[in-house]
Formats: structure tokens, sequence, C-alpha cells
């Protein structure tokens, strides 16, 4: 592949219409600012790699508040401003761009967030994280689609090798640990040799990074196409025990991912299915270390609790002659994403076929008669109606009641 210098027939091809038109207009209008505005990020690697990517990032030595409006002013849509970071987000139609002025970095310690101050396009590449995400394009109209690559990113494409800046890299934002092996895992990249024993030094200050923004960079990998290659990565360059200590990838979850995504099929598993996945040869111990440690949002942390609950309970529904009514009361109340992790992660076969027959069946049975219908039968109102109705369901779940006549015969008997 020859080195490609300007990326205008890229942008043309790849980009839809609208947001080439937009493009364009973004670097007459700073021109006419006397500024400059810059493509950025992500989608100038995808360009490179011919990968769809519409997440449009640009950088304005200038201002990018003042920009952004102008940008705005004759499109039907929405701009947010984030004034202490000098940044806009404009959404219209189904289209999205973010822009920033262009910034230098520094961080006073480890794993914070940096400080960060107006400058030139040179510092705010400078302060990226791997060589493949350290170049630009150039959208001024004089040069415009010319491409700016300070650190041979497009080199580094070209031979699929993932290489950060400076040697202080992992260390200045240590997520950048795990954004190297979602990389490396979707791209079919390597970690560049001394980019890996940077990497395999520095492993140790992801524990000075909060469990929210480790959290995010979970969410992202989860949001892969095959994230157990990232985690069986992990594993081995011992980022994954850095989740939690008792987390490794032994294989086993590359078998449960794959079964989580046939089994959701036509769509993605839900992250939290994932998550759960992760976390269930987890002690509860540690399942209650792992969801305070990544602050996880009320409803994963119920997936993972309801998970460990049923697994505690797999040997009971394992047993063969178990009544349908037992199983209902077993897993009766569990999150569905619980129930599922249990049918896929689950070493036995006849529990795996109950907990299946409990989501595909038995949790949509209800009695045939309701309170009002027992009332009419003269049971007076109050507790002994919902003990009856309970008993009705266990009586229709184990199917020793069939039709509305069985259930009348029923109440009768247990009302005498
Ligand atoms: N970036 C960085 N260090 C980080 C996060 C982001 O240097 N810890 C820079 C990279 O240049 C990256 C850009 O900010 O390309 C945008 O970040 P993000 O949207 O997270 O990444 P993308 O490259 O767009 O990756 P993805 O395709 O996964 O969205």
């Amino acid at each position: 592949m020859p080195e490609v210098t300007n990326l205008a027939d890229k942008i043309e091809k790849q980009l839809p219409n609208e947001l080439v038109g937009f493009l364009k207009q973004a670097g007459e209008v700073t021109a006419g600012r006397g500024e400059a505005v810059y493509l950025v990020g992500g989608v100038v690697r995808d360009l490179l790699l011919d990968k769809t990517n519409i997440d449009i990032d640009l950088a304005v030595e200038g201002d990018a508040i003042a920009f952004a409006r102008e940008l705005i002013r004759d499109r039907d849509g929405k701009i947010t401003i984030h004034r202490q970071f000098n940044t806009a987000k404009i959404v219209w139609h189904e289209w999205s761009v973010d822009l920033a002025t262009s910034r230098r970095e520094s961080y006073s310690r480890p794993g914070v967030l940096p400080t960060v101050k107006p400058s030139s396009l040179d510092d705010d590449l400078f302060r990226r994280d791997f060589t493949i995400n350290a170049m630009a394009i150039d959208l001024n109209p004089h040069s415009y689609g010319r491409l700016i690559d300070p650190y041979s990113g497009q080199k580094d494409i070209k031979q699929g090798l993932l290489r950060v800046l400076h040697e202080k890299s992992f260390i200045d934002d240590s997520t950048r640990i795990w954004r190297g092996l979602r990389y490396e895992q979707r791209l079919d990249f390597r970690l560049e040799a001394d980019t890996l024993i940077l990497l395999q030094r520095d492993i140790s200050m992801l524990d000075s990074i909060s469990g929210d923004r480790i959290r995010y960079e979970l969410e992202c990998i989860l949001d892969e196409e095959l994230p157990e290659k990232v985690l069986q990565r992990a594993g081995k360059l011992g980022a994954l025990e850095r989740l939690n200590p008792a987390l490794e990838d032994d294989g086993w979850l590359a078998d449960k991912y794959n079964n989580a995504r046939q089994m959701s099929l036509p769509h993605k598993p839900p992250p939290d299915l994932y998550m759960a996945l992760l976390a269930y040869n987890l002690t509860d111990k540690e399942r209650e270390q792992f969801i305070s440690y990544l602050r996880l949002p009320k409803p994963a942390a119920r997936t993972l609790r309801d998970s460990g609950g049923i697994r505690a309970k797999l040997t009971e529904l394992a047993a063969a002659a178990i009544k349908p009514s037992r199983i209902y009361h077993l897993l009766h109340g569990y999150s569905p994403q619980a129930i599922t992790s249990n049918i896929i992660a689950s070493d036995s076969p006849i529990a795996c076929r109950n907990i299946k027959l409990y989501s595909d069946k038995l949790q949509h049975i209800k009695p045939l008669l309701n309170g009002n219908d027992l009332i009419k039968m003269g049971i007076p109102p109050g507790p002994r109606i919902k003990e009856i109705l309970n008993k009705l369901l266990d009586a229709r779940l184990d199917g020793e009641v069939k039709t509305r006549q069985d259930e009348e015969e029923m109440v009768g008997e247990l009302s005498a």
C-alpha cells in the first residue's frame, strides 16, 4: 500500500455526503475566522483502515465554542457546551460532531485527569494514546485533506502496531492499557515490542485510576465484537486481576461469551449479561468487592447478585425429580439476565433444562381465577385470598389443575 498524504478522496468515498459537506464548510468557516480546524482521533485512523466510522472529532486552533455556534446556526440542531474544557458538541439530524480547542495536557500525578491549556495542534496530537490515534487531517480550504502524521501512525497502521508516543504514557493515563488491549484485538494489531514492555512495567498503575473510569473502559470492551479476546489477553498480561484478584481467564469465558451471543441473536448480548458471566465464578465477597470497586449501577449490581443467588441454588435445581412449582419459587423474582447467565454457565444439563423451563414457560403461568373470582365464590377479602391464589398457582404449575372448573373445585375443597 503506497503512503497516503492526502485523504480528501477517502473522505469523499467513506463518509456520508452530509458529513463531507459539513467538513468542507467547517474548513471554510474556520478560514473566515482566521483559525484552523482538523479532523482528529479515531476517524482518521479508520479512514486509513477503510473502516466505517462517523464519530467526528474536530480540533480547532482557536475558539471551538464560538466556531461550533457558527456551524450550528444554519442547521436545525442542538449544541452542548462545556466551557471549562473549551469543547462543544453539535447534533443535527442523525449526525453528531465533537469540537475541542486544541490543547496541551499535563498530569499532576498518575491517574488523575490532566490539567489542560489551549495550545497548537502539535501539542494536541502529542497528548494522545497511540501513534495510530495521533494523526490529523487538515480541513482548511487551501490544504484540505492533507494528512498530518508526526509520529508515523500511518506506518504503524501498515505494520499493525500499537505504539505509545512516549515512555510515560501508561503512567500518565493507565486507562490506555485497557484501550491498547481493546484496539489490539479489535483491529488484529500487536502491541509494539517497547510498548508491550512499558505496558507490563506499568500494569500496577491501573490501581491509580478511579473505579468509574475503569468501568467505562470495561463497558467499551463489552461493546466490542469479541470481548473475550480482550479479556483473555488482559488475563495473560496481568490486567484482568486488577479488576479483581480472583479473576482469571482460563478459556472458560470465551466459550460462555460465545453461547451468550448465540442466545441473544439477532441482537448483541446485553452488557450486563457479559458482566455477570465475567463475575460468575467469584465468591459472594469477591463479587461485592467487584461491584463496589467498579461502582456498578444498580441494575447491573442486581444482575450480578441475582446471578450468584441462582448459582447457589443450582444443586437443588439439578434434582431430576424437582417439581415445576419448586423451580418457579427458586427462580421467581430474579432478573432475566441473571437467569440467562445461569443457563449459559451452569455445568449441570438438568439444572440448565429446569432454568430454561422456568424462563420459557413457568414464569408466564398464572391461575385462571383471580382475587375477584374468589370473592364472588364467597371467600372473604383478606390474606386467605392470596394463600388460595398461591396454592392454585402451584397446582397449575404442577399440572394438577388444567381447566377453570378444576380450579373452582380446588377452591371449593380449600374453603370447605
Ligand atoms: N484519547 C487518548 N487517550 C485516552 C482517550 C482518548 O489519547 N485515554 C484520544 C485518542 O486520540 C482517540 C481520541 O482521543 O483517538 C478519541 O477518543 P475515543 O473516542 O475514546 O477513541 P476512538 O479513537 O474514537 O476509538 P473508538 O473507535 O474505540 O471509539
